[in-house]
């Protein structure tokens, strides 16, 4: 008998075709999401469940998940909505995709930086209303992005694949992480033991790092106050790094020129009181949402799995 897998959300239908093929595949066609008691309810006749950041793991769930559930293998490289440490507890992995979405996502911060900076949706809204009936040289004037200085916070893979895209806009590299990488990997980028280092340095702080207890609300009044006057904030790793209440405070005041956002504190939906600035470049969480890099999440989730069932230590556990 194959192994249950239950996926949670509606994938490619490469995916499908593979999960189907390979396990008795449990799918979620009409692409609900599951509450907490129907995913714990779903969860119970499983071998493994293959979900995405929308469905929460929390401890109260993984307690009520049966002995016979072996892996929760995430579509997703943020695993934030998992309690990792009750999985660890419960001896069920837990697996993320990396590496596969970094090219994708680090598209999109370029597109949150580029529609920050050149004032992206004002003028999209402009032209749409039927509004754009003046033009003159000091119309829309945004700020050039080319040889100023990018700062990542978080230079892992996503950082560093953001890193490259910046290096073409001409732009210099500045980073903080928890450890200086490699030379080879940081390509001449300036390392910052310290966050507001960084951020004092920085035209764009792009940020890169988990959602994690540590993390949570780093980017605060304290922090804005330290970037640079007129500097852009873009934010596509995580909702839950910005306080969005100080966020509006310092695009309000003009501290901060713009923010570019792919990631909110509330998802879907995104902050009503964030919308309501022109200077804003906002995106429905799109990150990783291309169908080559959607293929290739599932596959990675999948190999993880395959790798639990062949009795294999799988590639990218976390827990
Ligand atoms: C990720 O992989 O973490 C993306 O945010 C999509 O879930």
């Amino acid at each position: 008998m194959k192994p249950v897998v239950l996926v949670t959300r509606r994938l490619t239908d490469a995916v499908h075709e593979r999960v189907s093929r390979d396990y008795d595949a449990i799918l979620n066609m009409e692409d609900r999401v599951f509450g907490r008691d129907e995913l714990i309810a779903r969860c119970q006749d499983v071998d493994a469940v293959l979900p995405c950041h929308s469905e929460v793991f929390s401890a109260d769930v993984i307690a009520a998940l049966p002995k016979r559930l072996k892996v929760i293998a995430n579509h997703s490289v943020g695993v934030d909505h998992v309690d990792l440490k009750a999985a660890k507890a419960k001896g069920i992995m837990v697996t993320n995709t990396p590496d596969v979405l970094s090219d994708a996502t680090a598209e999109i911060a370029m597109l949150c930086m580029l529609g920050a900076a050149r004032r992206g949706s004002e003028g999209d809204r402009m032209v749409r209303e039927g509004r754009w009936n003046f033009w003159s040289p000091a119309f829309m004037v945004g700020r050039q992005v080319s040889g100023k200085r990018m700062g990542i916070v978080g230079m892992g893979r996503v950082g560093q694949v953001t890193a490259d895209r910046a290096r073409g806009f001409g732009m210099e590299i500045h980073y903080h992480n928890r450890r200086r990488i490699a030379p080879e990997l940081e390509k001449g980028a300036v390392f910052h033991d310290d966050l507001d280092a960084l951020l004092e340095t920085a035209d764009v702080v792009s940020l890169h790092c988990p959602a994690t207890p540590e993390t949570t609300g780093m980017m605060n009044d304290a922090a804005f106050e330290r970037m640079k006057p007129g500097a852009i904030l873009v934010n596509t790793a995580r909702g839950a790094l910005v306080d969005e209440d100080a966020l509006i405070r310092a695009l309000t005041s003009g501290q901060l020129f713009a923010a570019g956002l792919d990631v909110f504190r509330t998802e879907p939906g995104g902050n009503p009181r964030l919308s309501a600035l022109e200077n804003v470049f906002l995106l429905p969480h799109i990150g990783s949402a291309t169908s080559e890099t959607r293929d290739a999440m599932g596959f990675r989730a999948l190999d993880n799995i395959d790798a639990v069932f062949a009795g294999r230590e799988p590639g990218d556990r976390v827990a």
